[in-house]
């Protein structure tokens, strides 16, 4: 996930049981102009496997060029996005709109594939609105270009991150291919990831927003896939001591200043679905240094009590994606 998917991020969920994970998504035109950001972006360790890196781009030259940089860095997949919905992304001819010409998108995904050293996957989502829903068509064209698995959110570019995820669409991706689909949507709990499977025959399962603030999901997966059980929500204090651990990430990565500040958001994740929080929210959100941020979580230690009113966790969500629709606009 772009802007949330950073080292400290992926460490922390894969110590819960994430199994793979993936970088944040790379602008082609980015890469060339080796910029700090992208560096920190690409940064990785040894613990941090297996590693996926996802390339954004339309055109030849930069996904060349591109392609030429991240030679230098150490991955196992490269996923070719042609799903992302952003505007400043779309009006360029990258991302979601590359569904909108699904000649050209095969024609990317074969330049890709001949230029990687790793196996290539692309993401798409269901098609470019509902007038035009063409995922089968494309994940055919992808594949025929030589992708060794296929991403689908079910949902179009028009739907943005809101709406109904569309099982049936991704149903149709998986009869039309023999490359693994791994299907991506409202993966919120081990039940939704249980009936994406059921409903779509899909290979595996994306998580993305359910993970935000709450990289349990994975050990719940983990749990329900193999003894049909749940096990109980994370108590309050657990939260506490998974928020100071992903804080000593961030600051370890980031250095103290921008790891407090990378934090911020993370702190409103986690605390999602308790009562009287929103003032720790507002000192979280203004705090600077590390010891300011602990003193809130300790405070959220000894006063938060979980809200069992609270509706699905898929909210924040959906909240957090509507805003950054909104940035991008
Ligand atoms: C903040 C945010 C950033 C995202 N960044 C990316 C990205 O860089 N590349 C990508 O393929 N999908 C990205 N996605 C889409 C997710 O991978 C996923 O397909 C989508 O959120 C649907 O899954 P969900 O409903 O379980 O969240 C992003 C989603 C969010 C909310």
């Amino acid at each position: 996930m772009a802007g949330i998917s950073d080292l400290p991020f992926r460490m922390l969920n894969r110590s819960f049981g994430c199994e793979c994970a993936f970088v944040e998504m790379i602008n082609a035109r980015c890469l060339g102009y080796k910029s700090v950001k992208t560096g920190q972006m690409l940064a990785s360790g040894p613990e941090d496997r297996p590693l996926g890196v996802q390339l954004l781009g339309c055109e030849p030259d930069f996904i060349r060029r591109g392609m030429d940089i991240l030679s230098a860095h150490v991955f196992d997949i490269l996923d070719f996005n042609a799903a992302c919905p952003e505007r400043k992304v779309t009006r360029r001819g990258e991302g979601a709109s590359l569904l909108k010409d699904p000649v050209k998108l095969q024609k990317l995904v074969a330049l890709v594939v001949k230029l990687s050293k790793v196996p290539v996957t692309v993401k798409i989502r269901t098609g470019w609105d509902s007038q035009s829903i063409n995922a089968s068509e494309v994940a055919q064209r992808i594949q025929d270009a030589g992708a060794c698995a296929v991403f689908v959110h079910g949902r179009t570019k028009q739907q943005g991150y809101g709406g109904a995820v569309d099982h049936c669409a991704i149903a149709s991706v998986k009869k039309s291919v023999s490359i693994p689909v791994i299907a991506s949507g409202d993966i919120f709990t081990p039940r939704r990831a249980r009936a994406m499977i059921d409903d779509t025959g899909c290979d595996a399962v994306l998580v993305a927003r359910g993970a935000l603030g709450n990289p349990w999901i994975f050990r719940e997966m983990e749990e329900y896939f193999e003894h049909g059980s749940l096990p109980p929500r994370p108590a309050v204090g657990d939260i506490s001591d998974v928020m100071h651990e992903h804080l000593r990430l961030c600051v370890g990565f980031h250095g103290e200043r921008t790891g407090v500040v990378s934090f911020r958001k993370f702190f409103i994740w986690y605390t999602w679905g308790h009562h009287s929080v929103r003032h720790l929210r507002q000192h979280a959100t203004s705090a600077r240094t590390v010891e300011q941020m602990q003193k809130v979580i300790e405070e959220f230690r000894s006063t938060a009590r979980p809200d069992s009113k609270s509706k699905d966790g898929q909210q924040i969500g959906m909240r957090l994606a509507d805003a950054l629709a909104r940035d991008a606009a």
